[in-house]
C-alpha cells in the first residue's frame, strides 16, 4: 500500500475548463491583452495556490489566423494556461447553444427558454454533436500536455463527455471531474435528449464530485433509475467498477479578501463611498446578469420594500452591479432590457431630483473596489433561483468582519447549507418574504448580527478553496489507490 501512495509534494494538476482564468483581447496581429474572467470557477480556482497546475481552456475569443494562435499561445503561457481554439461555429452551437440555451437552464431547474422551445428541439441533435466535438477538442489538448502521475480535474456541464474522452486516450489517467451548478432532481435529467450518453461519459472518471451532498444524490439517482446501475454510499458502480461520487463544498481565498481590505487604495474607497452614501443604508447585489440570479426577483421585492415602509425610502439605497455574461445568448438579452425596464420605473417612481432608490451598474468591478463595497454594505440581497454555490455570499461575508451586516440568501443556493445559520434564509420567488426579509435585516439588533456574522465568518475562513481542491485531490488519489488494490485482489 505504501508503495502505491507515493504522492509528488507539489502535484501536477491539469484543470481543464470551458473557460480559462484570463479572457484574451486582440491589439494587433500578434498582441494579446488578458483580462480575469469573472465567474465563480475562476473566483475559486484562483484561490487554490498549492499545486503545480497548468490550466487548460478556451480564452473567450476566435482566433482564426496561425499568428494570432502563436502569439496567444505563448502569451498564455506566462500565466500557466493552454489554450483550446474553438472556431464561431463550435462557441455558436456548443457553448452559446448545448451549454447555455440547453444544459445551463436545466441544471438550474429553469426549463428549456419557452419562446425557443421548438427550435431548440429542433437543433438539440447538431448542438450535442458539437458539444462532444468540442469535448474531444479538450481531450486532445490534454493529451498533448498530459505526463504520467498528473492529476487531470475536468470542471463543469460544459466538459460532461471528457473523462471517457480521457479514459479512451489513456486508461490509467487520474481523472476527477467536479460540477459548479446544481445537478437537478433526476426527473428533470431525465428530460434530456442525451441523458444516458452524458451519465455514462462523466461515469469514466474515477472521482465526480458536486458542492452539496444533495446534487451528489440526484446525481446517483439519475445513474439508477436512467442507466440501471447500482448506487452504493460509496458512488456508482457499474460490472465491478465503481466512479466514487462525493460532496466537496467549495469556498474562496478568504485571507486575499480580508487582507485587501487594509491596502490605503480599499481604504481610499471605503471612504468615499461612507461620503457619497452617508445617511444611507447600503444594500447590495453583485452578480453575472444571469436568469438564475433572480435579479428582477430581487428588484421588485425591493420596489415592494419601499411601498410597504415610506419611512425607509430617502434611507435606503440599493447597489446592483450585474457583470454582463453570454450575451450571444437571446435569453440573456432579454434579461438585460427586462432588468434596465424594471430599475427605471422603480426610480421613476420613488426617486428624487437629488436620489435615487436603485443604483444598477452593468459591468464588472475591479477587485478593490467590490471589496470596499463588500465592506460597506449593511445588507447583501442573494436571491439566485438556484446556484450550485454562490461565492458572491461568501466574499461579502469575509468582508464584513467590522461592520457585521445582514446576508440575505436564497434558499436555493447551495451556500445555504453552509451559511444557512448566519443568514436570513429566502424563498427568492415570494417577493413578499423577501421584502419583510430586508425590513428584518435593516432592524436587526447589533447582538443578533454579531452572532449571525461569527458563524458565517468561521465557515468562510476554514473552509477555504485551497482546502477544497486539497480534499478533492487527495480522495481522487485514494480512489485511484483503492482501484488499483481491488484489481490486484
Ligand atoms: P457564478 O459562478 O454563477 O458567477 P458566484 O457567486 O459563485 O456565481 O461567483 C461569481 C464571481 O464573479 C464572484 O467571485 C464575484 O466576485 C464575481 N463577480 C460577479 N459579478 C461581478 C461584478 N459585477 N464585478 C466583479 N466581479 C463580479
Ligand atoms: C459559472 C459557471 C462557470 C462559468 C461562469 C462564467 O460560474 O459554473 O463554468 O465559467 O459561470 O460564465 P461564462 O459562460 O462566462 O464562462
Amino acid at each position: 500500500y505504501e508503495k502505491l501512495d507515493v504522492r509528488p509534494l507539489r502535484q501536477r494538476l491539469l484543470v481543464v475548463a470551458n473557460r480559462l482564468p484570463v479572457s484574451a483581447v486582440r491589439r494587433g496581429e500578434d498582441s494579446w491583452s488578458l483580462e480575469i474572467s469573472a465567474g465563480g470557477l475562476v473566483t475559486a480556482l484562483l484561490g487554490v495556490k498549492e499545486f503545480e497546475a497548468r490550466w487548460i481552456g478556451w480564452a473567450g475569443v476566435n482566433v482564426p489566423d496561425e499568428v494570432g494562435q502563436k502569439a496567444l499561445t505563448k502569451a498564455l503561457a506566462e500565466k500557466r494556461c493552454i489554450p483550446v481554439f474553438l472556431d464561431e461555429e463550435i462557441v455558436h452551437q456548443y457553448y452559446n447553444g448545448y451549454c447555455n440555451n440547453i444544459l445551463w437552464p436545466l441544471f438550474h431547474y429553469l426549463g428549456l427558454p419557452q419562446e425557443d422551445r421548438l427550435a431548440t428541439t429542433r437543433s438539440f441533435q447538431s448542438q450535442f454533436a458539437a458539444y462532444k466535438k468540442a469535448n474531444q477538442m479538450f481531450a486532445d489538448v490534454v493529451n498533448q500536455h498530459y505526463e504520467e502521475g498528473d492529476v487531470v480535474w475536468c470542471h463543469d456541464y460544459h466538459l460532461m463527455y471528457l473523462p471517457k474522452c480521457l479514459k479512451e486516450y489513456n486508461n490509467n489517467m487520474k481523472v476527477g471531474w467536479f460540477l459548479h451548478t446544481p445537478f437537478p432532481s433526476s426527473e428533470i435529467h431525465r428530460t434530456l435528449p442525451s441523458r444516458s450518453d452524458l451519465l455514462r461519459s462523466v461515469l469514466a472518471a474515477d472521482l465526480v464530485g458536486f458542492h452539496t451532498y444533495d446534487y451528489a444524490r440526484h446525481f446517483v439517482s439519475a445513474c439508477t433509475r436512467i442507466l440501471g446501475l447500482e448506487g452504493t454510499p460509496e458512488g456508482v458502480e457499474d460490472q465491478g467498477r465503481l466512479t466514487r461520487v462525493a460532496a466537496f463544498p467549495i469556498g474562496i481565498d478568504s485571507d486575499r479578501f480580508i487582507r485587501a481590505l487594509e491596502l490605503p487604495k480599499v481604504q481610499e474607497h471605503i471612504k468615499e463611498l461612507k461620503e457619497r452614501f452617508a445617511g444611507r443604508k447600503v444594500m447590495l447585489g453583485v452578480d453575472r446578469l444571469d436568469m438564475i440570479k433572480g435579479i428582477p426577483q430581487k428588484i421588485l421585492a425591493f420596489e415592494k420594500f419601499l411601498e410597504e415602509n415610506s419611512i425607509w425610502r430617502d434611507k435606503v439605497v440599493l447597489l446592483q452591479i450585474a457583470v454582463p455574461t453570454r450575451t450571444d445568448v437571446p435569453e440573456y438579452q432579454k434579461l438585460t432590457s427586462q432588468v434596465h425596464e424594471i430599475v427605471g420605473r422603480i426610480n421613476g417612481r420613488f426617486g428624487t431630483l437629488t436620489a435615487v432608490p436603485i443604483h444598477h451598474l452593468d459591468r464588472s468591478l475591479d477587485f478593490h473596489a467590490l471589496c470596499a463595497l463588500y465592506a460597506v454594505t449593511d445588507v447583501a440581497l442573494v436571491t439566485s433561483l438556484r446556484d450550485g454555490m454562490n461565492l458572491v455570499s461568501y466574499e461579502f461575508v469575509a468582508c464584513q468582519d467590522s461592520k457585521k451586516g445582514v446576508l440575505i440568501l436564497s434558499e436555493f443556493a447551495g451556500a445555504a447549507q453552509s451559511l444557512g445559520a448566519g443568514a436570513i434564509l429566502v424563498n427568492p420567488w415570494n417577493i413578499t418574504e423577501v421584502a419583510d426579509s430586508i425590513l428584518q435585516a435593516l432592524t436587526m439588533p447589533p447582538e443578533e448580527r454579531e452572532k449571525r456574522h461569527r458563524h458565517n465568518f468561521v465557515h468562510v475562513t476554514t473552509h477555504t478553496a485551497q482546502e477544497w481542491a486539497e480534499t478533492f485531490v487527495s480522495e481522487l488519489d485514494d480512489t485511484v489507490i483503492e482501484a488499483k488494490l481491488r484489481t490486484k485482489q
